[in-house]
């Protein structure tokens, strides 16, 4: 995966700042049973598994690009496992390992085509047949201070979307048609829109996706 498709320096820089807070829409997790396996993959500082776990989900585990962001989330989890991705988006682990696998804005920071394919498709190798995928991510907005960086950073970085942050992130805004064709090997379950603040503090458009792997357990 291309430097630009992981950003390791930047979000090991984060770990020691950012919130991130993309909602965990519960009722869609209603039917999970407790010790069914779930993976967060670019799970940060360890939020959203800190949230199952306090909901009494007891097979967690994370994994990041950033060791920065993993030794945070070691310090808040102990007893959760963990691994920092040394080869994105390959995680060490086996084949079909998994219920359940979230995808907290990811996406966002994964500015290619390519990669995003390349991630979601090692997400769908770790699932088990008929286990969830739970996207968070943000789609394409329409105001003025957004829709003037896509445009600087045309053609820059990767296709429309794809903007620099002020703080020098490079991330990517997407069409719910992208979306819909990334996730296209999954059956769809659900879908919402959300408003989220992003990680600099700006109220944004998003999107949550649940899909299922097919086939049966
Ligand atoms: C905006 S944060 C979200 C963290 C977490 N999912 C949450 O919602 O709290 C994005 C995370 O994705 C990680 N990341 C960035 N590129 C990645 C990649 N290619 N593979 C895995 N994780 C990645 C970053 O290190 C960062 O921790």
């Amino acid at each position: 995966m291309r430097d630009l498709d992981s950003q390791v320096p930047y979000w090991d820089a984060a770990s020691a700042t950012k919130t991130f807070t993309h909602p965990l829409h519960l009722p869609w997790l209603e039917g999970v049973d407790k010790h069914a396996a779930v993976l967060d993959y670019g799970c940060g500082y360890g939020r959203t598994l800190e949230d199952l776990g306090r909901r009494g989900h007891d097979r967690l585990a994370g994994v990041d690009t950033s060791p920065g962001m993993i030794e945070r989330a070691r310090v808040l989890l102990p007893g959760t496992q963990f691994a920092v991705l040394e080869a994105p988006p390959r995680v060490p682990w086996p084949d079909a390992g998994f219920d359940v696998v979230l995808l907290f804005a990811v996406l966002t920071c994964v500015p290619g085509d390519d990669a995003q394919r390349r991630l979601v498709a090692e997400v769908g190798r770790l699932l088990k047949p008929g286990g969830i995928l739970y996207v968070s991510d943000l789609l394409l907005q329409g105001d003025e201070r957004n829709r003037r960086r896509y445009d600087h950073c045309a053609g820059s970085f990767g296709g429309y979307g794809v903007f620099e942050t002020s703080d020098g992130a490079v991330c990517r805004h997407h069409s719910r048609e992208w979306l819909s064709t990334l996730l296209s090997a999954f059956e769809s379950v659900a879908d919402r829109t959300i408003t989220v603040a992003t990680m600099n503090g700006h109220e944004s458009t998003g999107i949550q996706i649940l899909v299922r792997k097919p086939g049966t357990a």
